[in-house]
C-alpha cells in the first residue's frame, strides 16, 4: 500500500482492555450487575495504528507490552490485523497496560488505565527509532506516553523535517515547543481547553461554546499560536481543522451511539492515514468522522473499525444525500456557516 502515500509511524500506547457493560454507571459504594464482559486489545496507539492501517495507511507501530497473556493477546490481535509487530517489544518483569472501561446503556464510558510496560516508552526509544523517523511521512502519537517520550518525539520530528501529529489524550501538560510543532494538534474540546484553545475548562464561560463555527474560530486562533494546525473534535457534532491555508466545519453524520470507546482513536488514526497520503485536512478530517461515526455504532474499539473500501463507500453515499445529514460541511477560512 507504500504507493498510496508515505508510512506512518505510531509510537503509542498499547493497552488490554476489559469492558463491562452496565445499564447505567454505579454510584460510589454501589454494586452492580453488569449485561456484557470482554476482553480485547486497546491502548490509543495501538488503537490508532490499527485504525491508520484499515485506512490503508502503511503502519509500523512501536510500543511495549509485559512478557504476559495480554502481551501475547495483543500481539495475537495485532497479527490477524495485518499490522507489523517487530517494533512492539517485550518488557520483562513489568505486566502489559491495562485499561478498565466501564461501557453504559448511553454509549458512554469511563475508563481507568494502569500503563504497565507503556511506561517502559521512554525518550531513548525515540533515539533508538531516530532512522524510522526519517523515512517516515508522519509520526503520530498520543498523550498516553511519557511527557519527555512525547517532547523528544516532537523536536525529533522537527528536526528531520517529518510531520508530527499529537493526540493530546489525555491532555498532559508539556512544552509548549513541542505543541507548536503538530500538524495538527488533535484535541477533544476538553483537551482543546486545556491548551488554551476555548476558554479553559471551570471558566465561567466553558460550557460554552458549543457551535462548529464557534469552535472553528477558536482553532484558527490557535494556528501559530498553539500548534501549526489544530483539529478539534466534538463529538456527535463533528470536528473541526485549521491550517495557515484555512479554516473548516466537519460535520458529523448522525448515527445512534452504542459505544463510544476508541471512536476519537478511529477519528485519530483514519485522519493521520489520509494525510499520508497527501489529503488536505479538512477532507481527512471528513473522512475521519464517518470513520468515528461508523464505530460508535458497534460495541468494541478496534473491533468497531471498518476496513478503507467501506468508509470511502459510506463517504460516497453520504455525500450523494446532501446536507445537512451528509458528512461534509466545510468552509475555507471567512466561509459563511
Ligand atoms: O481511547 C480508548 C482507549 O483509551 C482504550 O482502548 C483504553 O485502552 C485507553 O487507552
Amino acid at each position: 500500500m507504500t504507493e498510496r502515500g508515505s508510512r506512518v509511524l505510531v509510537v503509542g500506547s498499547l493497552n488490554v482492555d476489559a469492558t463491562t457493560y452496565v445499564a447505567r454507571f454505579p454510584a460510589p459504594g454501589e454494586t452492580i450487575a453488569a449485561h456484557g464482559f470482554q476482553t480485547a486489545l486497546g491502548g490509543k496507539g495501538s488503537n490508532q495504528a490499527v485504525a491508520a492501517h484499515l485506512a490503508g495507511a502503511d503502519v509500523e507501530l512501536v510500543a511495549r507490552i509485559g512478557d504476559d497473556a495480554n502481551g501475547r493477546l495483543a500481539l495475537s490481535v495485532l497479527d490477524g490485523f495485518g499490522l507489523p509487530t517487530t517494533g512492539v517489544e517485550r518488557v520483562a518483569g513489568a505486566p502489559t497496560g491495562i485499561a478498565q472501561i466501564t461501557v453504559a446503556d448511553s454509549g458512554e464510558n469511563t475508563v481507568i488505565v494502569a500503563a504497565g510496560a507503556n511506561h517502559e516508552l521512554g525518550p531513548a526509544v525515540v533515539d533508538d527509532v531516530r532512522d524510522r523517523i526519517a523515512g517516515a511521512g508522519v509520526v503520530l502519537t498520543q498523550g498516553e506516553l511519557p511527557v519527555e517520550t512525547i517532547e523528544r518525539l516532537a523536536a525529533t520530528c522537527a528536526d528531520l523535517g517529518v510531520r508530527f501529529v499529537l493526540n493530546l489524550a489525555p491532555p498532559v501538560v508539556i512544552d509548549p515547543a513541542a505543541l507548536a510543532v503538530c500538524d495538527p494538534l488533535v484535541v477533544n474540546e476538553h483537551e482543546a481547553r486545556a491548551v488554551g484553545i476555548g476558554a479553559a475548562d471551570g471558566d465561567a464561560d466553558a460550557s460554552g461554546p458549543t457551535s462548529l463555527d464557534a469552535w472553528r474560530a477558536f482553532a484558527a486562533a490557535a494556528v501559530g499560536t498553539v500548534a501549526r494546525s489544530v483539529v478539534v473534535t466534538l463529538g456527535a457534532a463533528g470536528a473541526v481543522a485549521a491550517t495557515a491555508e484555512g479554516s473548516w466545519t466537519v460535520a458529523a453524520p448522525q448515527v445512534e451511539a452504542v459505544d463510544t470507546t476508541g471512536a476519537g482513536d478511529c477519528f485519530t488514526g483514519t485522519l493521520t492515514a489520509f494525510l499520508a497520503e497527501g489529503r488536505p485536512v479538512a477532507e481527512a478530517a471528513r473522512i475521519a468522522a464517518v470513520a468515528g461515526a461508523l464505530a460508535v455504532q458497534r460495541r468494541g474499539t478496534v473491533d468497531s473499525y471498518v476496513p478503507r473500501e467501506t468508509l470511502l463507500d459510506t463517504v460516497a453515499r453520504l455525500d450523494g444525500t446532501g446536507r445537512p445529514d451528509g458528512t461534509g460541511r466545510s468552509e475555507g477560512a471567512g466561509g459563511a456557516a
